[in-house]
């Protein structure tokens, strides 16, 4: 069975996913429901009512409270009963268990694991989705595969000389390196001196002079990376060129499903139009690195990844290394919660 890290921030939603009704999305197993309380502020319960388990999502959000839609009792953004129509008295008993809940950089974060440890501070930045001078395109795809499959996916790049053949084709011949600090790790590609990609042509004008593309993505715990793809004339510093970030943000659904968020930064004055983008990155996500992702789930079936002895090749050291850290977290929280159950 997947056991999924507790103690982390996973990304539940994008913050324009949960407006006037509520978001139901199934969270390391777990299904939470999403609303927004008093002022706005959004709210993560447990998706069931504690009177005859009904999902709190079949229900309504009524003035920043969620009714449950079989029998109507009514709970606020805490999980406290507020209101039983049949009776003037709210059953104190009826709590529904909540989630902390941090909004930030447009992204409804929430924190499934011990309450007491749950610190704003840790939750990764993406500030270009702030940036007034950013235009932004957002994307999710659900996949029916494990959120580890899709890390391994963006950390690999070598992948879309094959499987997307607008990034380059035969031509995406990149130089690998990574490093690791702590637990954050990085993967760089560097292409030298190619002809402009016709899809890259339209975000950055080379003028039929050949040119240099990086993609340098970070990972951070459980599945949050952040991609700067990059262009240049070759022969020019990165600093002449063009540098465009991207969101990929994945969180486990259950052992094989997962929720695959990605949002790209362009500058304002960017040609290419919304839809465009929009549409490229969907080709690029929906119509071929989930189809393979999926099909990679379908072949391993339940079996644990090192049980079926992967090759690992040159390329692979990043997203290895990530599996290694997911791991020693993983333990690292097992020991803390047996300590705790026999102090
Ligand atoms: S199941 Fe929710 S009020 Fe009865
Ligand atoms: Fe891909």
């Amino acid at each position: 069975m997947t056991a999924f890290l507790k103690n982390v921030w996973y990304m539940a939603a994008w913050s324009h996913e949960v407006a006037d009704s509520a978001l139901a999305r199934t969270i390391i197993g777990v299904p939470v429901i999403f609303f927004r309380g008093a002022g706005g502020k959004v709210a993560a319960l447990h998706d069931q009512c504690p009177h005859r388990f009904a999902p709190l999502s079949a229900g309504r959000v009524e003035d920043g409270k969620i009714r449950c839609g079989y029998h109507g009792l009514v709970f606020d953004a805490s999980g406290a009963c507020v209101e039983n129509p049949f009776s003037p008295v709210a059953p104190s008993a009826a709590r529904v268990a909540r989630y902390p809940v941090v909004e930030q950089d447009r992204i409804v974060w929430v924190w499934m694991g011990d309450p007491a440890l749950a610190h704003a501070t840790a939750i990764p930045r993406f500030e270009f989705l702030v940036d007034p001078a950013m235009r932004n395109v957002f994307g999710y795809t659900a996949s029916a595969a494990n959120y580890e499959l899709h890390t391994d996916n963006l950390l690999d790049l070598t992948h879309a000389r094959f499987l997307h053949p607008a990034f380059g084709g035969d031509a995406y011949n990149p130089e690998h390196t990574w490093k690791q600090e702590g637990d954050v790790v990085t993967s760089c590609y560097l292409v030298r001196d190619i002809p402009n990609p016709p899809l890259f042509e339209l975000t950055f004008k080379a003028g039929g002079k050949n040119v240099d593309l990086w993609d340098d993505i970070t990972w951070r715990a459980p599945a949050c990376l952040c991609l700067e793809s990059g262009f240049k004339i070759t022969g020019t510093p990165r600093s002449e060129g063009l540098a465009t970030p991207s969101a990929h943000i994945i969180t486990p659904q259950t052992a094989d499903r997962c929720h695959y968020f990605w949002a790209s930064g362009n500058k304002r004055d960017n040609p290419m139009r919304d839809e465009e983008l929009r549409s490229g990155l969907s080709q690029a996500f929906d119509q071929e690195d989930k189809p393979m992702i999926e099909a990679v789930q379908r072949r391993m079936g339940d079996a644990d990844f090192w049980s079926l002895k992967p090759v690992l090749l040159k390329t692979d050291v990043a997203a290895v290394t990530v599996r290694r850290i997911i791991q020693r977290r993983l333990k690292e929280e097992a020991e803390a919660l047996a300590e705790t159950a026999g102090a």
